[in-house]
């Protein structure tokens, strides 16, 4: 196959930017995503292996509330951090995405549902296991699977999309059209690895967890040393099953010695061993999981690329539009609303995490009382300028 049809498809208005940012910006922000992905799937798992033991563990009767929560937050944040790379990748692979949703119509509208119900029962689970009913369990288990699903989905179509060869026999086995949108399509080594690296985040947020406890007095050392040891052999065994999984997923694709998969085991290597030394400082650990975060994004987007680029279709060579006012729009919010919202968040919630009291009253510190006022104001002031300069493009172009 040669890229003619995938040229056919791209979006003939071309790029507001150049494609490499872009590109750029999809690897950072899948790499987000995956983040909480994991984070979400890993504590909601383990929560539920505590719930069988918390009434007669009181170790696990404090950590099993805490993960389910952590767990809740996560998922709401990677579904909003999974918005990002959703609309990078349409920009400059626009044939890929839409291609698979095609031939997985059926399934995109099943992703659908099924984060809903799943996320609906993660709260069902949350209640009930407050509540100490007997069925929490369960429904965490029913919670999580059709969350699990709902990534298997996602894989599908990320496979499917980087395979434009397959599409035409996917789309007419024999030469019959089958439009019953049920492609699915699954690459069992990759999707293995993917859901692999839940044990090893958990594991160091678990470490980071136990790190940042420490400093409280109303937990005990006994408590602090045990999601300290949990976390480090969760870190520890989940990485190195992570490793062998990502040696043979690139043996395969002939890969493994690419100077950017060298790298990729190079940095797991490292973290690895940050990950080992549990009596240090973990917070540096999560510095250089990021790090390998961002080559595994990497690693993904190289395969796109050498896959589609190959065929003929340069993503380089799109036609770019400069577009000033969404160009300055997207960095004004980026840097204003994006840095001095996520900057007040995070303070708070590292304050009230280290609060010991029952309620955190923001405003006795004065750094967060800025912050929180000016993000108040940006936020105002923002509203405004997209309604009013949204009215202005839009009148402008129809009057
Ligand atoms: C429980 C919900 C979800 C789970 C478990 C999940 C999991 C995953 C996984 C495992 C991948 C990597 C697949 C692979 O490379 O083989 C992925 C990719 C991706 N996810 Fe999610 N995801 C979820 C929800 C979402 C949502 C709600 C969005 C968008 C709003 C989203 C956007 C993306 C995008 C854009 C990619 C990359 C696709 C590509 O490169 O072709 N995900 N997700």
């Amino acid at each position: 196959m040669d890229a003619t049809i995938l040229n056919a498809l791209r979006d003939p208005a071309g790029v507001p930017f150049y494609p490499v940012v872009f590109q750029g910006l999809y690897i950072l922000t899948w790499a987000l995503h995956i983040a909480f992905v994991l984070l979400s799937l890993g504590s909601m798992g383990l929560s539920l292996y505590g719930s069988t033991k918390q009434k007669s563990d009181s170790n696990w009767k404090i950590l099993t509330p805490h993960l389910i929560q952590v767990g809740k937050i996560s998922v709401s944040l990677l579904i909003v951090l999974g918005v990002a790379p959703l609309l990078f990748t349409q920009v400059i692979y626009d044939s890929g995405w839409y291609v698979t949703n095609t031939l997985s119509g059926v399934w995109v509208v099943a992703f659908i549902y099924a984060l809903m119900i799943g996320y609906l029962m993660y709260y069902w689970y949350s209640y009930a296991n407050k509540a100490g009913k007997s069925s929490n369990t369960l429904i965490g288990i029913i919670s999580f699977l059709i969350l699990v699903f709902a990534g298997i989905l996602m894989h599908n179509f990320a496979v499917e999309s980087i395979q434009p060869d397959k599409w035409m026999e996917w789309y007419a086995p024999n030469g019959v059209i089958d439009n019953s949108g049920l492609n699915f399509h699954i690459d069992i080594i990759r999707l293995a690895f993917m859901i692999s690296l839940t044990i090893p985040v958990t594991g160091i947020f678990l470490q980071n967890y136990s790190d940042f406890l420490s400093t409280r007095e109303d937990f005990s050392v006994d408590y602090i040393r045990f999601t300290k040891s949990l976390g480090t052999k969760m870190a520890i065994t989940g990485l190195l099953i992570s490793a062998v999984l990502f040696v043979i997923w690139m043996l395969r694709d002939g890969l493994l010695f690419n100077p950017l998969i060298i790298a990729t085991i190079i940095s797991v290597v490292i973290l690895l061993i940050m990950a080992s030394r549990s009596n240090k400082n973990s917070y540096a650990t999560t510095g250089m999981l990021v790090i390998v975060a961002l080559f595994i994004s990497g690693v993904r987007e190289y395969i796109r690329y050498s896959i589609i680029s190959g065929m003929g279709y340069d993503i380089y060579s799109i036609p770019m539009n400069l577009e000033w006012e969404s160009i300055i729009m997207f960095l004004l919010t980026f840097v204003f609303l994006g840095f001095t919202g996520v900057a007040f968040i995070a303070i708070m919630a590292w304050k009230v995490g280290k609060n010991e009291g029952l309620v955190y009253d923001c405003d006795t510190n004065p750094v967060l009382r800025k912050l929180g006022s000016a993000t108040l104001w940006i936020l105002i002031a923002w509203t405004g300028i997209y309604f009013v300069w949204g009215m202005f493009t839009l009148f402008k172009n129809s009057l």
